[in-house]
């Protein structure tokens, strides 16, 4: 399973890349605002230059002419950029008609396996189930992720799945072992998926092991 950052911190995404873990971003109105007012298209051109996979973009309008034109021009800000469009009808619309010309589209929003067929159908490259937010309501969001791979690989798809709306370590796991082809992380879930007490407590005993002996020799002459 690949992991895309779910920011739109510069900082965040230099890190991630650095760690060579990172491979995509995605980006939401929401997560762009909380930058501060910050120029989106120069924004978005600063991290698809630093990430080398697709940098998820979202359109802002809601019907579907509209969100094509949008889609048209942000993609014109780097090579690497999928549009990201909500799962309604309007935005079903526009994917079809980008998909048509190659325009790779995240359908995202998606909050049940029928939007996840639908954006299939409709050319989606992506399609973002919001585990989270399900779960936040008291349904199971991963058990959704679950079924839109099921249905994806029976039905041998090309649209791959971003578990999205990710919220802690266990949600990564369970959206690897649902094969999940992605899924896009906060930069605090990143930051947990690798720290281990054992870990820390293991480099510090190796550390002592040796000093006892070695002193403060090190491996370089
Ligand atoms: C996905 O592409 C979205 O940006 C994101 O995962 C939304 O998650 P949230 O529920 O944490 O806002």
């Amino acid at each position: 399973m690949r992991l895309f950052l779910d920011t739109a911190n510069l900082e965040h995404i230099r890190h991630g890349v650095e760690l060579g873990v990172v491979t995509g971003v995605t980006t939401n109105p929401s997560l762009v605002s909380k930058e501060g007012k910050v120029d989106y298209r120069s924004l978005v051109k600063e991290i698809c230059a630093i990430v080398p996979g697709p940098v998820s973009t979202e359109v802002l309008s809601l019907d579907a002419d509209a969100m094509v034109a949008e889609a048209r021009e942000i993609i014109t800000w780097a090579e690497n950029i999928a549009v990201k469009i909500p799962a309604t009808p309007q935005g079903l619309k526009a994917t079809s008609i980008l998909a048509r010309d190659g325009i790779r589209v995240n359908m995202t929003l998606c909050f049940s396996l029928n939007q996840a067929m639908l954006a299939s159908e409709a050319g989606a490259a992506y399609v973002s189930p919001f585990v989270g937010r399900l779960d936040d309501i008291g349904e199971d969001g991963m058990q959704l992720v679950v079924d839109i791979v099921n249905y994806l690989s029976y039905y041998n798809r090309p649209t791959q799945v971003i578990a999205a709306s990710i919220r802690h370590t266990a949600h990564c796991l369970s959206a690897a072992k649902a094969g999940a082809h992605i899924a896009t992380i906060p930069y605090g879930v990143l930051l947990q998926m690798v720290a281990h007490p054992l870990t820390e407590i293991g480099i510090k005993r190796f550390a002592d092991d040796w000093n006892k002996v070695m002193g403060t020799a090190g491996i370089l002459p």
